[in-house]
């Protein structure tokens, strides 16, 4: 079975309906590691070495956080841009992260339709994900189709039950390895 290191992040969690329901479906699974970043670093300081040292002990990062602007919230970004160092992730000598999995775990509110190239936003999800996918190329990543969760804030409690068992059972078939 495959770990998962899930990198939550989500500035407001307090205020969080669609990002609460998925964490509290997947937060207790065997192998997964529910990590919460802005909880972790309040003052958005990330330590490096001990990100470093839980992705090194996990077969997959599962990324689970709000789309903000089409793509992730701030200290995630921040995340990529100090936890992903050259000779590490990448470049000479970069090949801690080779052979590990990469998916996306988002919330979006704008609708599925409004994700098509004749609807509000013109672009899909996954594409609009590009410059994070080639990222996970770039640092020999398997990359997973992201899990989507649209309308975000219009679904009901059940609804999002609905959708965060879904999310459940993508990590569980990413722990067996199954493809998408
Ligand atoms: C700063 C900011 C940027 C956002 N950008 C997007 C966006 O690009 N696309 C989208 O569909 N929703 C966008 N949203 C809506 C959020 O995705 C939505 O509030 C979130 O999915 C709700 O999840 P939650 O209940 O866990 O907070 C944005 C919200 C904020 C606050």
């Amino acid at each position: 079975m495959r770990t998962v290191l899930v990198l939550f992040a989500h500035p407001a969690f307090h205020r969080s309906r669609a990002n609460r329901a998925m964490a509290d479906a997947v937060r207790d699974l065997d192998g997964v590691t529910f990590h919460d970043l802005y909880e972790t670093y309040p003052d958005g300081f990330i330590d490096v070495a001990h990100e470093q040292g839980l992705v090194l002990q996990h077969d997959a990062l599962v990324l689970q956080h709000p789309f903000y602007w089409y793509s992730t919230p701030a200290l995630l970004k921040e995340w990529q841009d100090l936890v992903l160092e050259h000779g590490w992730a990448y470049g000479e000598g970069g090949v801690a992260l080779r052979g590990k999995d990469w998916m996306h775990a988002l919330t979006a509110g704008g609708s599925e339709d409004s994700y098509r190239a004749e609807g509000a936003n013109k672009l899909a999800v996954e594409a609009l994900l590009a410059p994070l996918r080639a990222t996970a190329d770039l640092c020999g990543m398997r990359w997973h189709a992201p899990y989507a969760v649209f309308a975000s804030r219009l679904k009901s409690d059940s609804e999002l039950h609905t959708a965060a068992a879904a999310y459940r059972a993508r990590i569980l078939a990413l722990q067996r390895h199954a493809q998408d």
